[in-house]
């Protein structure tokens, strides 16, 4: 497939899964709006629909809580293909919602999609209007995800983080216990093979989780302190971190001083913070068990992610040195677990198979860190995927089997975004 066929499959793939102000991930696996999956899929439309680009975005953010936090899931349609619907969730909005967060990236697309809009006053009305939300967001987790100061959020719940079923979460979420959990029937098995997908065992504890979280009645101000599952993700307070940045950068070029301020101090107070879950062993950032104290000694792509931070120099060139070693047991980068390791499983979503939504994140942080030699390899691995086994969900790193949904709107989105960013043999 040469580019422009790429670029064309692509755009079919947003068409199909646009729903007209907000996309699904894809057809009948997801049938929602996703957090992160809206602010990535936005940065493809912005370069043949900017307008597009900007609702997907001002939709999500239509649905923030009154305290800050932006839902993973807004439900706007009923839909009994996924589990757990809003009846499990019970958060009691308007407009059905989950009660958990993802990975803020909206801050870093807002910045990226203004940068190179060619409709430059859209772009001046949106960001202006979008900036306070995004920043309210930002202040909700250093508020309610880090009640002690320490310049880190937790997450706590698996689903937040984006990498739902990550052996990052292995050893807390036995913590995590199932009794009292009901029986229930799951939908995704019947959308996907099961063993692309994780577990009933992890279910149950997911859901487990979301009954704690709403017999406390969503209130954030309680949930951290109740929540048996509390953990600090590199990848997850790197995305924060940058898009903190972003927000601070574009909002002193708008003149929003107050924004700009606060969003440098949290960025200043993250960079340092993060220095605490750096491992010199194993040459990338671990996660760390707020509950127990102790860091996760799991070599996911959670602290390779952390490279989207303005991380320092020294750490990106040692991230670029960890990718080089995990080139040499894949046929594709970058696995979402080292493939040396007993836990990995190249087909069961993030326990293996490669995520261009992380693969363009981790090049993005390279490029901003200099660190240019390694991004033509990480991005050509996408394409190559894409050419082999086409618009998959994820990708297994060894085999190039697509898996999971198929048609999916970030990876479309993100082949898009990759083919118009690099400059790259045809
Ligand atoms: C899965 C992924 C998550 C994504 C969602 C929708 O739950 O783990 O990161 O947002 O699917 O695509």
């Amino acid at each position: 497939m040469n580019h422009a066929d790429m670029i064309q499959h692509a755009r079919q793939v947003l068409s199909d899964n646009d729903r007209g102000t907000y996309t699904v991930p894809t057809h009948g696996l997801y049938p929602f709006q996703w957090n992160w999956d809206s602010a990535l899929s936005a940065l493809g439309f912005a370069h043949y629909d900017e307008p597009r680009a900007w609702s997907e975005i001002e939709t999500l953010m239509a649905h923030q809580w009154e305290d800050g936090m932006v839902p993973h899931i807004i439900f706007h349609q009923p839909d009994d293909g996924y589990f757990p619907g809003p009846e499990v969730w019970g958060t009691g909005r308007e407009v059905p919602t989950t009660g958990i967060t993802q990975p803020p990236v909206s801050g870093f697309a807002v910045r990226r999609i203004y940068d190179r809009a060619r409709d430059k006053d859209l772009a001046e009305a949106k960001a202006r209007a979008l900036l306070p939300k995004i920043h309210a967001w930002h202040e909700w987790f250093y508020r309610d995800r880090d009640p002690e100061g320490t310049g880190l959020i937790a997450l706590l719940h698996p689903w937040e983080s984006g990498r739902d079923n990550s052996v990052d979460w292995d050893d807390a979420f036995e913590r995590v216990p199932t009794e009292g959990v009901g029986p229930f029937t799951r939908r995704d098995t019947t959308h996907a093979n099961p063993a692309h997908r994780p577990t009933d065992e992890q279910y149950k504890r997911y859901i487990w989780l979301v009954k704690k979280f709403r017999s406390l009645g969503w209130d954030n101000s309680k949930l951290h302190a109740a929540s048996p599952f509390k953990i600090v993700d590199p990848g997850f307070n790197a995305i924060l971190i940058r898009s903190c940045e972003d927000v601070a950068d574009l909002a002193a070029r708008l003149g929003m001083d107050e924004i700009a301020t606060a969003s440098r101090a949290m960025v200043d107070k993250g960079v340092a913070a993060m220095e605490t879950l750096w491992s010199a062993e194993m040459s990338q950032y671990l996660c760390y068990d707020r509950c127990k104290g102790e860091l996760v000694q799991s070599p996911s792509i959670g602290g390779i992610l952390a490279a989207f931070a303005p991380i320092p120099k020294a750490r990106a060139a040692a991230l670029v040195r960890r990718i080089e070693t995990l080139a040499g047991s894949c046929n594709y980068l970058i696995p979402s677990h080292d493939p040396t390791h007993p836990e990995f499983d190249g087909l069961r979503y993030w326990r293996g198979p490669v995520w261009l939504i992380v693969n363009y994140m981790v090049a993005d942080g390279f490029a901003r860190a200099g660190e240019t030699e390694i991004i033509p390899r990480i991005i050509n691995d996408c394409l190559r995927l894409i050419e082999t086994s086409g618009f998959a969900e994820y990708h297994d790193p060894i085999t190039a089997e697509p898996c999971g949904g198929p048609h999916f709107t970030w990876t479309a989105a993100m082949v898009i975004e990759i083919l118009n960013t690099y400059e790259l043999a045809a």
